[in-house]
């Protein structure tokens, strides 16, 4: 076992991993960062995405380990306090079902916003690629993510 320490969602914590645990298992068992879904299992569908150091990434394949000594974002450090304007986009315009999907695709979303806060159609469709849906069509986590930006207007 090694001890690896990293900052996960603004506070700094420390565990012991095999050199071959995944990062989603340790997230999710060790961690209790259930937000974090595992499906595919090898990179496919983004439901285990995580920003590391700001960039999305798909937790199942990478290993704990790599993760020592970097800063981990998940959906749970996202709404400590209050919902962000993404997730409550999400949620006005219905764009989960069974939710399997969605917190991979507010991760994306949430990377792809930080990066380019006002984004066209297409680049919210090029930057949500990896993240697959089995429900919704796309059509509504599209305008989600769209609506961001008038919504944050809308606040000021
Ligand atoms: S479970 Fe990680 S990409 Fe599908
Ligand atoms: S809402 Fe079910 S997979 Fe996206």
């Amino acid at each position: 076992m090694k001890k690896i320490s990293f900052i996960l969602n603004g506070e700094k914590r420390s565990t012991y991993v095999e050199p071959n645990n995944l990062l989603v298992d340790v997230l999710r068992e060790k961690l209790g960062m259930h937000s974090i879904k595992y499906a595919c299992g090898r990179g496919d569908c983004g439901a285990c995405t995580v920003l590391l150091n700001g960039k999305g990434v798909r937790s199942c394949i990478i290993l704990a380990i790599e993760a020592d000594g970097q800063e981990i974002l998940t959906v749970e450090g996202l709404s400590k306090d209050k919902l962000t304007s993404l997730q409550e986009s999400f949620i006005d315009h219905g764009s989960f079902q069974c939710g399997f999907c969605a917190p991979g695709m507010i991760m994306s979303a949430t990377e792809l916003l930080e990066k380019n806060p006002n984004p066209t159609e297409e680049e919210v469709k090029e930057g949500l690629s990896g993240n697959l849906c089995r429900c919704t069509g796309y059509t509504p986590i599209i305008k989600a993510v769209l609506d961001v930006e008038k919504r944050d207007v809308d606040k000021k």
